[in-house]
């Protein structure tokens, strides 16, 4: 796929550069050049599973082995995978200047990873990590206290009595990540929306816009005036309020956009 025009890109770098406070927004799309898939888009995992029958609550309660082999899988698939050079190229550049929120719909790692890679240390690191709306598929949750900790090994789907347990209260653990139909974590939503509210530019990259409420945060920046660069090369939500479209890959694009 040939990149985006010259002009766009310049474009893009102006309303980037212009702007004091900057809100990145990521989807699946940001991962899918590191072998992750996406969940709509050609071989995306919604169109092999039925989100009805692994990412909801109902789900889990109906059948938790079954929703635990398919996380195990994904944080296998996801484990195996490197961050690419869009993650790398979005966390030299939110190291390198001030004012420059992340939010990601990712349940996967790579930001981190490549926020660590980019960092001199782990304090530093944390400005280019993610507000992680969705949660996150290397932790868990118990789900009768409180109890929320980084998984630890492989997950035994044999029986619900292998799955994993809560050290504290002996409660069924679920992955930390959050399902259709459940509330967003609040303090993250919070963080989004603030950051967003104040935003004078917005950089969405790699996602049909499709999921709410974590697909507000791009309406909202507009309505608080930011100007809307979208990165994607196909149709998404967005498309018919930003000011810049890019077509094309993240892996590609971001490199020249943010050197
Ligand atoms: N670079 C940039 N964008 C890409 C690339 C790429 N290399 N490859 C695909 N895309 C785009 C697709 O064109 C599509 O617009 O990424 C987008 C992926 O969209 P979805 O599969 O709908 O994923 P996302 O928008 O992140 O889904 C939102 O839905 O299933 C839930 O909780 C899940 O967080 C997820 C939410």
């Amino acid at each position: 796929m040939s990149g985006p025009p010259a002009a766009a890109v310049a474009a893009a770098r102006t309303a980037l550069e212009r702007a004091v406070r900057v809100v990145v927004f990521t989807g699946a799309g940001v991962s899918a050049e590191s072998g992750v898939p996406t969940f709509r888009g050609a071989g995306g995992l919604w169109r092999t599973f039925k989100p009805e029958d692994l990412a909801t609550p109902v789900a889990f309660g109906r059948d938790p082995r079954l929703v635990w082999e398919w996380y195990a899988w994904r944080r296998e698939t996801v484990a195996r995978c490197e961050p690419n050079a869009a993650h790398r190229a979005l966390a030299r550049w939110i190291l390198g200047r001030a004012g420059v929120t992340l939010v990601s719909q990712n349940v996967d790692d790579l930001h981190e990873r490549a926020a660590r890679e980019a960092a001199p240390d782990a304090e530093r690191a944390r400005r280019a990590e993610p507000v992680k709306l969705h949660g996150s598929l290397f932790h868990d949750h118990c789900t009768r206290c409180p109890y929320r900790a980084g998984a630890r090994g492989a997950v035994d789907a044999t029986s619900v009595a292998t799955l994993p347990h809560c050290p504290e209260c002996g409660g069924l653990m679920r992955p930390d990540v959050v399902w259709f139909g459940e509330m967003l974590p609040a303090r993250r939503v919070e963080a989004a929306f603030a950051a967003t509210a104040e935003a004078e530019a917005c950089l969405v990259i790699g996602t049909t816009g499709a999921v709410y409420p974590a697909a507000g945060v791009v309406h909202t920046a507009k309505a608080a005036g930011a100007r809307v660069v979208v990165l994607d090369p196909g149709a998404t939500e967005y498309d018919g309020l930003a000011d810049v479209k890019l077509v094309g890959q993240a892996g590609e694009v971001l490199p020249q956009l943010l050197a």
